[in-house]
């Protein structure tokens, strides 16, 4: 099916609840304005990205499959620009580069080199990073097994390893370097799936720079190892760790909302890679902390204590320390490791070396209730 055609049945969809619900005072969220994005052969040259109001991709020509269609929730503004930059670059993608006037001489790749180890990387990915005069990684917001060394004897290429700061205060450095070559940006996992860093990517669409996403797995879609339907997850939250009296919650409230309409909520769980403690951030001494990883077992307790603080405080707890979860750990490694429990169970539980995340399980389906009680 192509986006037009799922256009048209949607457009056909609301006609029908209009004409069936007439007389009554009802509003309908999805309408012919919603604003939506079609997507077209995502992850080859001739990828395209086209956004408008429902109605006005009813004749949109997309060309080949495969196509998607997303209908917009609410977008934040970082969203809307990057929306706005992706689907101007993408729309007759092909034709736009052969015309693309850019003083850069090379290409920026966004790499993602998915979930176990360096070997996972595509043979597209592994391409881009050979002809690349320069090779960055972003290890602050993932792991891989093997770290940097392997990925340098794999890819026989040096790597310079970026940290949060370097990525949201020294973009411009980075990018700069495609005036000399290609350069490889390196993210473990999918480069726009969890954490998207979309800000490079509007950056260098701004810049002209010529950009190339080459995607991967991602624990979002990689969590389907736990045996429940990717289609049955609601939003994805991510838990911080809690520190000087600073403990953030509003993550339970959204696992509450999954849960009401029976969806399984995915929580990612912090990382802390150079971090810095206050009295040497005063004495700019360049001292830093080893990294710190929320395990499973922490990311349980630490919800056990929502429930426990809310409800000294009288506020509604639906979820209970009796409730499913799945603990998940290393996904896409050999010692990968899954662990079906209630909560207060996994707030026990020792799953070994990070990467860890956990799932809530909502309402389920008897063939997913015999996979994940395999993990008991
Ligand atoms: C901010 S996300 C980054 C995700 C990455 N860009 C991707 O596409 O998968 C990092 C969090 O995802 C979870 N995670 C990532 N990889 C994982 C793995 N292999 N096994 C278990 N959890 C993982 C952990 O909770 C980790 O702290």
């Amino acid at each position: 099916m192509r986006v037009a055609q799922a256009v048209q049945q949607l457009l056909a969809v609301i006609e029908r609840h209009h004409s069936s619900s007439k007389g009554e005072d009802r509003d309908w969220l999805l309408t012919e304005d919603s604003l939506c994005v079609g997507l077209a052969r995502v992850g080859t040259p001739s990828q395209q990205i086209i956004k408008g109001k429902l109605k006005e991709l009813v004749d949109c020509d997309l060309g080949e499959p495969l196509h998607s269609l997303i209908v917009c929730g609410e977008c934040h503004p970082v969203e809307e620009e990057a929306l706005e930059k992706l689907t101007a670059y993408f729309m007759g993608h092909e034709d736009n580069l052969k015309h693309k006037p850019t003083s850069n001489k090379g290409i920026f790749h966004m790499i993602g080199l998915g979930l176990g180890q360096p070997g996972d990387v595509t043979v597209k990915g592994l391409d881009a990073i050979k002809k690349s005069s320069k090779v960055f990684l972003e290890n602050y917001t993932s792991v891989m097994e093997g770290g940097i060394e392997a990925m340098q004897t794999l890819f026989d290429k040096e790597i310079t390893v970026v940290d949060r700061e370097m990525v949201e205060q020294s973009s411009e450095e980075i990018l700069q370097c495609t005036k000399n070559g290609d350069v490889a940006f390196l993210v473990i996992g999918d480069p726009l799936s969890a954490t998207t860093h979309i800000d490079l990517v509007i950056r260098a669409l701004d810049k002209n720079i010529l950009l190339n996403i080459v995607h991967n797995a991602s624990i979002l879609n990689a969590v389907g190892c736990c045996g429940l339907q990717l289609y049955s997850f609601g939003e994805t939250v991510s838990l911080p760790f809690w520190e000087d009296g600073w403990c953030p919650d509003s993550y339970y409230d959204k696992i509450c909302s999954n849960m009401e309409n029976g969806w399984h909520t995915l929580c990612l769980l912090d990382i802390k890679v150079k971090e810095q403690k206050a009295e040497n951030l005063v004495k700019g001494l360049n001292i830093y902390e080893p990294p710190r990883f929320m395990t499973a077992a922490d990311g349980a307790a630490q919800i056990l204590e929502v429930i426990k603080r809310r409800a000294s405080e009288g506020r509604p707890t639906p979820l209970t320390p009796e409730q499913l979860v799945i603990g998940v750990a290393r996904v896409g490694t050999k010692s990968q490791a899954l662990k079906t429990c209630t909560l207060e169970d996994l707030a026990l539980e020792n799953l070994g070396a990070p990467l860890h995340c956990l799932v809530i399980v909502g309402e389920t389906h008897p063939l997913e209730d015999e996979y994940v009680n395999m993990f008991r």
